[in-house]
């Protein structure tokens, strides 16, 4: 049996879609069935369930705050985590969960690849980068997969950001300065769950092929809904927010390619279908 933690959430909604079209049985939670954060609860839920593979998609992500909830960013994003890596070693499962491109800080021109040493700038990243560290060391039989940018459409994104700011302004100001990759969610689950297949365990990158500014991916999003207001470029020093961003954190994912045999799609490949999805749902 599979567990899924955080399901509510974008990337654990497209793993249940998944098992789902490939008629694959799975307990989904999200906090109210299970809170990761309690680690007694967690070990009462998995007995006699049989599980053979945890996928932790439960996480704190809002960067910003995480200045401020400090505690509650490393208690979702570091501790259980490894509570979970904990737990999977207790009755011998499989463990996958999930970090970010945040944990580095921009000072590459080039694709990060999981031999580059993080360097966080924020709360957020510095909780993440603790998660995977204690994760690795806790269970050999851990997958720890870098995501960035991630959207689906089970919860907010910055696709979805964009498409409500198009609907009441005419002029609209992105940051060029922060590079890395949009994902879809569902490809994220998707290419997790070959990795997963392989029990190459470790650390790992995955993200869409390509690379774009949030800029690039505004602009796409805007010329597929067909906006006609007037897109312009800014930069990140004319918004002051909390937590400090990299100008560059796009993941290199060939370590991941190379051990399913397959390239993960191009950033606007993700977005076309996560807009057909929107229209499909009656959102656009
Ligand atoms: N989103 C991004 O841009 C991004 C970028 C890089 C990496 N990642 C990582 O990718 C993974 C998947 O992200 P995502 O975008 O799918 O996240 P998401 O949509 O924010 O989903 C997270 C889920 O976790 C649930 N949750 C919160 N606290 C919990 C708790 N104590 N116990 C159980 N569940 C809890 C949330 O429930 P509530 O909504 O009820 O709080 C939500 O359903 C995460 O590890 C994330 O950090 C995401």
């Amino acid at each position: 049996m599979i567990l899924i933690t955080g399901a509510n959430g974008q990337l654990g909604y497209d793993f249940q879609r998944i098992f789902k079209e490939k008629n694959i049985d799975f307990i989904a939670t999200d906090y109210k069935e299970l809170d990761i954060t309690d680690i007694d609860a967690v070990r009462e839920f998995v007995k006699h369930k049989n599980i053979a593979l945890i996928i932790n998609c439960a996480a704190y992500n809002n960067v910003d705050k995480a200045e401020e909830e400090v505690e509650m960013c490393y208690k979702l994003n570091a501790y259980a985590p490894r509570d979970l890596a904990l737990v999977a070693k207790e009755i011998g499962a499989d463990y996958i969960t999930y970090s970010t491109d945040f944990v580095f800080d921009g000072g590459k021109d080039t694709p990060y690849t999981e031999e580059d040493i993080p360097k966080p700038l924020s709360i957020y990243s510095e909780a993440k980068a603790e998660g995977e560290r204690m994760v690795l060391e806790t269970y050999a039989r851990s997958f720890v997969v870098r995501t960035s940018w991630v959207f689906g459409i089970a919860n907010n994104n910055f696709n979805r950001q964009v498409i409500n700011w198009s609907k009441s302004r005419d002029v609209l100001g992105i940051v060029d300065d922060q590079v890395s990759v949009p994902t879809y969610s569902y490809d994220l689950a998707l290419y997790s769950l070959k990795l997963i297949e392989t029990k190459r365990y470790g650390l790992y990158h995955l993200s869409s092929g390509g690379v774009a500014s949030k800029y690039d991916q505004a602009k796409y999003v805007l010329d597929s809904i067909g906006w006609k207001g007037t897109l312009k470029r800014a930069k990140s020093s004319d918004f002051i927010l909390p937590a400090k961003r990299a100008k560059y954190s796009k993941l290199d994912s060939s370590k991941l390619e190379e051990v399913i045999g397959e390239k993960i799609p191009f950033w606007k490949n993700g977005i076309d279908r996560f807009l057909e999805e929107m229209k499909e749902k009656g959102e656009l």
